[in-house]
C-alpha cells in the first residue's frame, strides 16, 4: 500500500546506512518469549512485530536463527511440519523491553498432515493475521530450488484478504546454481503479478552461507524507519 516500485535486485535500493542499521537491530539480545498453539493464546501486542511464513521445510526457523546469529534459538529439522504453533522471540532487548520481535510460524503444504490439522492451521494463521497492528511485515520464503507452488498462491491469498503486508525471500540459494539466481528471481517476480499488496521486491538468501542475510535485515531497518518505529 502506497509502497512505490522496486527495483528487482535484491542489492538494488540497500543503502549502506540501512544496512549497518539493519546489523544493529540484530546485534543485541534474542530470546524465545512466547508460543501459541491456539487463537485465543497470542501474546499481548507490543514492539513491532515481523513474521515467517513458507511452506514446511522451507527454512523458516534456520533464516531466524542466521538473521540473529543464534544456532539454535529456533529449533529446526529435517523433519517438515516441525513447528506446529506460532513462535514468538524478542529481539534487541529483554522480553517486554525489545526492539522487535520474530514470529516462526507453523509450516504449510506438508502432505501427511489430517483435515483437522489443516483445519487448526488455518484458524491459528487468520486469528493471528487478522486484527493484529503491531504485525508489520510478514516474510513469505519461497525455496529457491521449487519456487512457488499452489500452497503459497493460497498463502498469498490469505495475506491479501487478511490486507497484511508481505515480501518473499528465497531461501537455500547455497543450494541454487549461479545461472539459475537470476531467472529464479525473475520467476518468482512473475508469480506475484496477481498479487499487487506484495513488496515487489525479492531478497535470495542463504543460512547456510549468509547471503542475503544483510540485505534482509536492511529491509527491517527500512520497514521501521518508514513507519516512524
Ligand atoms: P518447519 O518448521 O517444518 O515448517 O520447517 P522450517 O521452514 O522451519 O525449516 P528449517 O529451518 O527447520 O529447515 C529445514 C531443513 O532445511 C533443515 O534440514 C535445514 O538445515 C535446511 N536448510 C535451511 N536453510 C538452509 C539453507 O540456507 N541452505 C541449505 N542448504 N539448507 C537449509
Ligand atoms: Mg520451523
Amino acid at each position: 500500500m502506497g509502497q512505490s516500485f522496486e527495483p528487482v535486485s535484491q542489492e538494488a535500493g540497500v543503502t549502506p546506512e540501512l544496512l549497518e542499521e539493519g546489523r544493529l537491530l540484530f546485534a543485541g539480545q534474542a530470546e524465545f518469549f512466547w508460543a501459541a498453539a491456539k487463537a485465543d493464546g497470542l501474546p499481548p501486542m507490543g514492539a513491532p512485530e515481523f513474521a515467517f511464513a513458507g511452506r514446511s521445510n522451507v527454512g523458516k526457523s534456520s533464516l531466524l536463527n542466521a538473521l540473529t546469529g543464534r544456532k539454535a534459538l529456533a529449533r529446526t529439522s529435517h523433519t517438515p511440519g516441525r513447528t506446529q504453533q506460532l513462535n514468538f522471540f524478542a529481539i534487541g532487548g529483554e522480553p517486554g523491553q525489545e526492539r522487535l520481535r520474530l514470529v516462526d510460524m507453523p509450516g504449510y503444504g506438508f502432505a501427511a498432515v489430517s483435515k483437522e490439522k489443516i483445519a487448526s492451521w488455518t484458524r491459528l494463521m487468520r486469528a493471528y493475521l487478522s486484527g493484529r497492528a503491531s504485525l508489520q511485515r510478514v516474510f513469505v520464503l519461497i525455496d529457491g530450488r521449487h519456487g512457488v507452488k499452489d500452497s503459497d498462491h493460497d498463502m498469498f491469498k490469505l495475506l491479501d484478504s487478511s490486507a497484511q503486508s508481505y515480501q518473499i525471500v528465497l531461501t537455500k540459494r547455497d543450494e541454487v546454481k549461479k545461472s539459475d539466481v537470476e531467472p529464479c528471481i525473475a520467476a518468482t517476480m512473475k508469480a506475484l503479478e496477481k498479487h499487487p499488496a506484495a513488496f515487489p521486491g525479492v531478497i535470495f538468501t542463504s543460512s547456510r552461507t549468509g547471503e542475503g542475510i544483510g540485505e534482509l535485515r536492511a529491509a527491517f531497518a527500512r520497514v521501521l524507519a518508514e513507519r516512524g518505529l
